[in-house]
């Protein structure tokens, strides 16, 4: 269990298969860290690909296509720290892609980044936030956050990011780690990991992930 937290501070993630896949995920989850209700009743949620769901969600918009580069709910002031994927049914060729946003930080700037404005495509109960990309935390760390889809550029510096963080995208060589066997885990740091789902072949529409938000690791 060490080595799973020193390899998501070093590398941005961690990948174990097989890991106690007799083991309820919940119990798997509880013993990593510290684990957060996004929703009521969200703390397990079921991840099964659908050709359609409420448009204002990937499923909705991309179906079995292959969903963007992304941070989990970037929409947040402040996102969960960590997310964990679990695998319960799954497959070598649909993995999951992971960037690590190092390297945006590295070519885009961190400058530029911390003044980069974004906020929602659309209103939340009327109301739009006013969120940076990258948000300095306690201690020397930093929140990033990225998603094309629902937030856009709110300032000038914003759009400058929201240019170069495309390229970057266009050009990146992704990690590819597929959940492939029951109990497969990968825990990712969402403040620095983007991550997005390669597309579903239609016989692997039964695919199902279970995934859980963490707010520190034990
Ligand atoms: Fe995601």
């Amino acid at each position: 269990m060490h080595s799973i937290k020193e390899n998501v501070i070093r590398y941005g993630y961690a990948f174990v298969d097989r890991y106690c896949p007799g083991t309820d995920t919940f119990v798997v989850a509880s013993a990593l860290g510290q684990l957060l209700t996004p929703w009521d009743g969200g703390v397990v949620q079921d991840l099964v690909p659908r050709t359609s769901a409420t448009p204002n969600t990937y499923s909705g918009i991309y179906g079995l296509d292959r969903f963007p580069f992304h941070t989990d709910l970037a929409h947040w002031r402040l996102p969960p720290r960590y997310v964990l994927l679990r695998c319960i049914t799954g497959y070598t060729d649909v993995p999951t892609l992971l960037l690590d946003g190092q390297t945006i930080f590295d070519i885009v700037t961190l400058d530029i980044l911390t003044r980069a404005i974004f906020t929602q495509r659309r209103p939340r109960d009327g109301s739009l936030t006013l969120l940076r990309l990258c948000e300095p935390t306690d201690g020397d760390g930093y929140c990033f956050r990225w998603d094309g889809v629902f937030l856009k550029p709110a300032s000038r510096i914003g759009e400058l990011a929201d240019q170069r963080i495309r390229e970057q995208l266009l050009n990146c060589s992704p990690l590819s780690i597929a959940l492939a066997r029951a109990g497969d885990i990968l825990l990712i740091d969402n403040w620095r990991m983007l991550h997005a789902r390669s597309p579903i072949p239609a016989e692997r529409v039964d695919r199902k992930i279970q995934r859980i938000y963490l707010g520190y690791l034990h």
